[in-house]
């Protein structure tokens, strides 16, 4: 059904931690023959519990991990080839729970001109492209600021904009809300959303919180390294059970879903948020 090579190609890929002190101990592998493509401009939410190999996994999309079996393509290149590293790395920006571990510079400005500056780019080129970055996470407003003087989802927009000016293809988010208050959280999802929309972006947005990934057009669910499902929301949500197996906290909506469905009343599995369910309650 694909019409088209895939931006990110991880074809069978193992990888184990390299094990402290003895040698040849028998470390697990924290993935485990994974096969997954990213399409151009595809929002993918990555779901799984602690340790299921969720960050392993997103780190070998841009060459910050390589894999020890397998290979990973992004856009036609192999991770392994050094040569190529920095275009890989320009092209698929990662952005982490901490966003002040990606803060460098003491102004927002600079900070987002910093690793333009480092590849060489002119002042000119450089000012717009930190002006287009910071309108474009919605904090241009804050450019003059000191970056410890903002809030923590106006932070993680900072280091939205710092990966967004280097013009990635692809954005991976990895935990980029577990830090935030629910508000702010939703917020950053929403971002990352308009900015797949806007830019045409590819997004991965990893994540525990099954509410994240209502919106994603697929979510890909990994446990013990590997990929253990895969599908639309409307395909993941409908067996909650497995999801409860996989010890992932269902949202409220769709226990509230469940409830009305046992007490009669049909809602759509589509129905995922609590405007589409209240909808279906009025419309019953
Ligand atoms: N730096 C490391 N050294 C050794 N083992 C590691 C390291 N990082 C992760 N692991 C192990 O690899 C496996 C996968 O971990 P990974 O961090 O990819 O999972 P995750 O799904 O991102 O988890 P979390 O939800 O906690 O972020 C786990 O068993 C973990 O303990
Ligand atoms: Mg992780």
């Amino acid at each position: 059904m694909r019409e088209q090579v895939p931006f990110i190609d991880l074809q069978g890929i193992c990888y184990a931690y390299p094990v402290s002190g003895e040698a040849e101990t028998t470390a697990s592998l924290a993935l485990n023959e994974v096969s997954l493509q990213i399409d151009r401009g595809e929002y993918v939410v990555l779901l799984g519990h602690n340790g299921s190999g969720k960050s392993t996994l997103a780190r070998h999309c841009n060459a910050l991990l390589l894999p020890d079996a397998g290979r990973v393509l992004v856009n036609g290149i192999d991770t392994r080839d050094e040569g190529k590293r920095r275009y890989v790395r320009d092209s698929v920006g990662m952005i982490f729970q901490h966003p002040d571990n990606q803060i460098i510079a003491t102004i927002v400005e600079d900070d987002v001109a910093w690793s333009l500056s480092v590849r060489g780019f002119s002042r000119q080129e450089i000012r717009e492209r930190v002006s287009q970055a910071l309108e474009a996470v919605g904090i241009a407003h804050l450019r003059h600021s000191p970056p410890h003087k903002l809030s923590g989802g106006q932070r993680q927009r900072l280091a939205i904009a710092g990966v967004l000016a280097l013009r990635p293809q692809c954005i991976i988010a990895d935990e980029a809300t577990s830090m935030l208050d629910p508000l702010s959280r939703r917020e950053i999802t929403r971002l990352l959303h308009q900015l797949q929309q806007a830019y045409g972006l590819a997004v991965i947005q990893v994540t525990h919180l099954l509410e994240e990934a209502v919106l994603a057009e697929r979510v890909v669910v990994m446990e013990q390294g590997r990929i253990v499902h895969e599908g639309q929301p409307v395909e993941i949500f409908r067996d909650l059970e497995h999801l409860r197996r996989l010890k992932l906290a269902i949202p409220e909506p769709l226990e509230l879903a469940q409830r009305l469905r046992l007490s009669g009343f049909s809602i759509a599995p589509e129905a995922l948020t609590l405007e589409t369910i209240a909808r279906e309650v009025a419309r019953a």
